[in-house]
């Protein structure tokens, strides 16, 4: 299959390569990717930055969240069959879906909501998790309260003002100016603009 790759770490291009089909686990989906999305955490990982954490092995295939299609399942999926359309995020210790297919535990994916496009479907795995992970499973917020959200206009941010809007919550963020209308769409309540105005005073004082 083709793959995007790299053999050493370092701030160089991807490759474009050849690589196995990946073979499947007993609890493993065979996906072929439709779409994937690019993250900053797909740079950190080329530039090195992450091997303190995590040694992955080389050539590496780069890539954490994906939309795709079921083409074959191991003997202990219960969950999908051929021909399911999903999303979903690499376990951190078999990334790769900058490639033609992965191969990925069934309890890492999830059905493909109707609603969206497979490239819609794609960028929400890694932005959705985390903040979903940081307001539910960390913080624990519940409606009524208030949040800050830096980067509002980012990745993380754009989804995290709507989930936390969603949840009830007041949402405080800090965009530039080209940020703003996009932010506000999305329906922050106060939006900060980090280039101009000191964030730590204006909400410590509101
Ligand atoms: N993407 C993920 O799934 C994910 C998961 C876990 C952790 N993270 C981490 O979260 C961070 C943001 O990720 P992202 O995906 O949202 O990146 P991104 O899409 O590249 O967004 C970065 C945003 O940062 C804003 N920004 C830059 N300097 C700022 C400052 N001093 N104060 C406030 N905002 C500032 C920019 O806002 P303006 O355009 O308004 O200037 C830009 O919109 C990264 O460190 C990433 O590694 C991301």
């Amino acid at each position: 299959m083709k793959a995007m790759i790299i053999e050493k770490y370092g701030k160089i291009p991807l490759k474009l390569a050849d690589m196995p089909v990946p073979t499947i686990g007993e609890n493993d989906v065979l996906a072929e990717i439709v779409a994937a999305s690019i993250n900053p955490v797909d740079f950190k990982i080329r530039d090195g930055k992450v091997r303190m954490l995590k040694k992955f092995n080389m050539p590496l295939i780069l890539g954490n969240d994906f939309s795709g299609v079921v083409k074959q399942v191991g003997k202990g999926v219960t969950k999908f069959k051929a021909g399911d359309q999903i999303y979903g995020r690499a376990t951190k210790d078999r990334i790769g879906t900058f490639a033609e297919y992965i191969a990925i535990d069934e309890n890492a994916i999830a059905m493909k909501p109707k609603n969206l496009s497979f490239e819609e479907a794609a960028s929400i795995p890694l932005v959705g998790l985390t903040s979903y992970q940081a307001f539910h499973d960390v913080l624990k917020l519940s409606a009524g309260q208030k949040v800050l959200i830096h980067a509002g206009a980012g990745g993380i941010g754009t989804f995290a003002i709507q989930l936390a809007k969603t949840m009830g919550v007041y949402v405080a963020t800090t965009a530039s100016k080209a940020g703003y209308e996009l932010v506000k769409s999305l329906g922050a309540d106060q939006i900060i603009d980090y280039k101009n105005e000191p964030f730590e005073k204006i909400l410590h004082t509101a």
